[in-house]
């Protein structure tokens, strides 16, 4: 297939200040249709609103996927872009799961690549910021009836960002849900599926009024086993050892996750990925065993929990600072990422040295 260009002629201003998170979009968009079983009309055209009509049934049963990568800029004036394939891998799955058709990933991989050198002067240098990359596909047919979508766009924006937290690196504190859950084995919620998080909101929200940055989700059968944070995966030091809950089919797989337990393991750090029992995880805090929690993501990075709130007591967490290993882990990824530390893992892929 063919990649078409279409270059903007209005340009638009570049943000100033503050980034936050997915608040500024640049200039251009790629996107492709897919209709009669193919894909087609790849283009990156500048940066418009969707033709959608009301009954597409995206809009109705939340057929659509999405994922999230990052693209660094260096001092060295390299473009670095951090596991873009294993986001495209996981894309098709979490496309798969909900009747969506795959795509062309090598291709996509390009057509990333090509927006990213179109938009390049939108890419952030300061440091903690990134380029986050969006990739997403959504179901266009216009029908009511409950079933997979004939017709498919796949498009990618790209929008400059700082930390996702309003505070930054500063310890989050999460309110442990009891009664709403995210996801169930058998669900959607290891793949990343637009309606699971529609699904999350209501916890997400109550957390907030209650004065806590998010809610953290137990299992769906026993409200007991920890699955995840709102965007992040979760890891917890307890007696030297890092637990994370293992992949049961309920939590999404991250990138980060995984990029995070093979920095662990590169340390000698041992890690156990398994039920990681909300009770325990109390009686650790209160016994002192509990030293660390921190959330991993591509949006969230390396993000320290410095509270946690469970059956109406509030835990708090290494004094409510970062400690030591999420300080590590945070320093060594980063550095991964924008060049600071050799690549040894093969993660980046440096676009333009
Ligand atoms: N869990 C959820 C629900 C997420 O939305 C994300 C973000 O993508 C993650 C975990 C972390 O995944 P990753 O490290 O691949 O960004
Ligand atoms: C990401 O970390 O890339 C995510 O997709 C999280 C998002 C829901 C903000």
């Amino acid at each position: 297939m063919e990649l078409k260009i279409i270059k903007t002629e209005n340009k638009k201003e570049k943000p100033s200040g503050k980034l936050g998170f997915g608040k500024f979009f640049t200039d251009h968009m790629f996107i492709m249709e897919y209709e009669n079983g193919e894909w087609k009309n790849a283009r990156i055209q500048p940066w418009q609103d969707l033709h959608l009509a009301p009954s597409a049934s995206v809009l109705h049963y939340a057929q659509g996927v999405f994922e999230g990568a990052k693209a660094y800029k260096n001092d060295k004036g390299e473009i670095r872009l951090f596991r873009l394939n294993d986001n495209l891998d996981r894309m098709c799955d979490s496309a798969e799961r909900v009747c969506m058709p795959a795509f062309d990933k090598e291709f996509v991989y390009d057509a990333i690549k090509q927006l990213i050198f179109i938009d390049e002067e939108w890419i952030p240098t300061e440091p903690g910021t990134a380029l986050y990359i969006r990739p997403t596909m959504i179901a266009t047919e216009p029908a009511l009836g409950v079933h997979a979508s004939k017709s498919y766009y796949m498009y990618v924006i790209v929008s400059p960002v700082g930390a996702y937290y309003a505070n930054g690196l500063a310890p989050v504190k999460l309110f442990v849900e009891e009664n709403y859950v995210r996801a169930a084995v058998g669900g959607t919620g290891g793949h990343k599926v637009i309606g699971n998080y529609a699904a999350s909101m209501k916890a997400g929200e109550a957390a907030q009024k209650k004065g806590y940055d998010q809610a953290m989700w137990l299992d769906a059968k026993y409200h007991r086993y920890v699955e995840e944070v709102g965007a992040m995966n979760i890891f917890f030091v307890m007696d030297g050892v890092v637990y994370t809950p293992a992949l049961r089919g309920s939590i999404l797989p991250g990138i980060t996750r995984r990029s995070v337990i093979a920095l662990l393991k590169k340390h000698g750090i041992k890690v156990k990925e398994g039920n990681v029992d909300i009770r325990k995880v109390a009686a650790a805090a209160d016994s002192g065993a509990l030293t660390e929690i921190f959330g991993t993501g591509t949006a969230a990075v390396i993000s320290p929990v410095g509270c946690f709130c469970y059956q109406g007591k509030d835990y708090v967490v290494n004094g409510g600072e970062m400690g030591e290993i999420s300080k590590m882990i945070y320093d060594e990824l980063t550095g991964i990422q924008n060049g600071k530390y050799e690549d040894k893992f093969g993660w980046v892929d440096i676009i333009k040295q």
